[in-house]
C-alpha cells in the first residue's frame, strides 16, 4: 500500500458503516505504528493489551495512564493516516467524571484522535457523555471487557445465554445513543454480533465476534506471531515473527563468536588515507610503543 492515504477521522470511520469493512490493529510504538499504518490499517488502537504483549503482565490491569501516554506518543510519531485510538486504562475513568475527562484530554494531547472505554453500565454512560462533551470521540467496548476480568471470572465468552445477549444488545444501543462513533464487540457469539451490527447505526468492530461485524481488530503481536503467551481461538496468525527473530539473533551471535562479524571491508570504517595510518603508527613508535603496521589492503 504505497499511495498517499488521507488522514482518517472518527466521523469517517462512522461513515464507513455499510460501505467498506474497517481494518483495525493494535500498535504500541513507533515501528509497529509505522508498519501497520503503511499496511493500510484504518484504525490503530494503542491497546491496554500493551500490559500483556509488551510489558509481560498477566492481565491489563497494571498498566497506567503514564505508560499508555508514553506509548501513544510513540504511535503518533509513527502514524500518517490511520485514526489513533488510545485505550483508557483501568482506573483512569472509574473514580470521578472530572478525572476521566482530564485523562481523556491527556490522551488527545499525546496524539490520539479518540479514546476507547470499556463497559456500558449507567455510570459509565454518564462518564462517556462527559468525555464526549470535552470534544473527545469515544469508541465503546462491550462483551469480554478485559479490565473486568476478575468480576467476570476469567477471559470468557460473553452473551451465551439469551438474557446475557439481550443485555449486551441494550448496552450497544445505549452506547450508540450516548454518541460513541464505533463499538468493539469482544468475544461474543457470532449470532449476537450480527444482531447488534444490524441494530446499531455505528460500526461494530469485532474481536472473537464472528464475520458479520463492520470491522475486525486483532492484536499486532498475535497477527505476526510475536507473543508467546496464550493465543485465543479467534486469532489468525499470518506470520511467525518471534521464530524468525530468534533465528536471526542466533545467526548474529554465532557470527560474533566465530569472528565472521563484522566484515573487515563491508561493515568496518577505515582511516582517511594510508598516509594517515602511517603517521598514526609512526607517532605510536615515537611514544615508545612499537606496533608493526599492517600491510595495506
Ligand atoms: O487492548 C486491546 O488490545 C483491546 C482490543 C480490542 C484488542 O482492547
Amino acid at each position: 500500500m504505497n499511495e498517499q492515504r488521507k488522514k482518517i477521522t472518527a466521523p469517517a470511520i462512522r461513515a464507513m458503516k455499510g460501505k467498506s469493512r474497517i481494518g483495525m490493529l493494535t500498535a504500541y510504538d513507533y515501528p509497529s505504528a509505522k508498519v501497520a499504518d503503511a499496511a493500510g490499517a484504518d484504525i490503530l488502537l494503542v491497546g491496554d493489551s500493551l500490559a500483556m504483549v509488551v510489558l509481560g503482565y498477566a492481565d491489563t490491569l497494571s498498566v497506567t495512564v503514564d505508560d499508555m501516554l508514553h506509548h501513544t506518543r510513540a504511535v503518533a510519531r509513527g502514524t500518517k493516516s490511520a485514526l489513533i485510538v488510545a485505550d483508557m486504562p483501568y482506573l483512569s475513568y472509574h473514580l470521578s467524571t472530572e478525572e476521566s475527562v482530564r485523562n481523556a484530554g491527556r490522551f488527545m494531547q499525546a496524539g490520539a484522535h479518540a479514546v476507547k472505554v470499556e463497559g456500558a453500565k449507567p455510570h459509565r454512560l454518564r462518564t462517556i457523555e462527559a468525555i464526549l462533551e470535552a470534544e473527545v470521540p469515544v469508541m465503546g467496548h462491550i462483551g469480554l471487557t478485559p479490565q473486568s476480568v476478575n468480576a467476570l471470572g476469567g477471559f470468557k465468552l460473553q452473551g451465551k445465554s439469551a438474557d446475557d445477549a439481550r443485555r449486551l444488545i441494550d448496552e450497544a444501543v445505549a452506547l450508540e445513543r450516548v454518541g460513541c462513533f464505533s463499538l468493539v464487540l469482544e468475544c461474543v457469539p457470532a449470532e449476537l454480533a450480527a444482531i447488534i451490527t444490524e441494530q446499531v447505526s455505528i460500526p461494530t468492530i469485532g474481536i472473537g465476534a464472528g464475520p458479520s461485524c463492520d470491522g475486525q481488530v486483532l492484536v499486532f503481536h498475535d497477527v505476526l506471531g510475536i507473543y508467546d503467551g496464550h493465543t485465543p481461538k479467534f486469532v489468525r496468525q499470518y506470520a511467525h515473527i518471534a521464530q524468525d527473530m530468534q533465528t536471526a539473533l542466533e545467526a548474529f551471535l554465532s557470527d560474533v563468536r566465530s569472528g565472521q562479524f563484522p566484515d573487515e571491508t563491508k561493515e568496518s570504517f577505515h582511516m582517511a588515507t594510508n598516509e594517515e595510518l602511517e603517521r598514526l603508527y609512526a607517532s605510536r613508535a615515537e611514544g615508545g610503543v612499537v606496533v608493526e603496521m599492517p600491510k595495506a589492503q
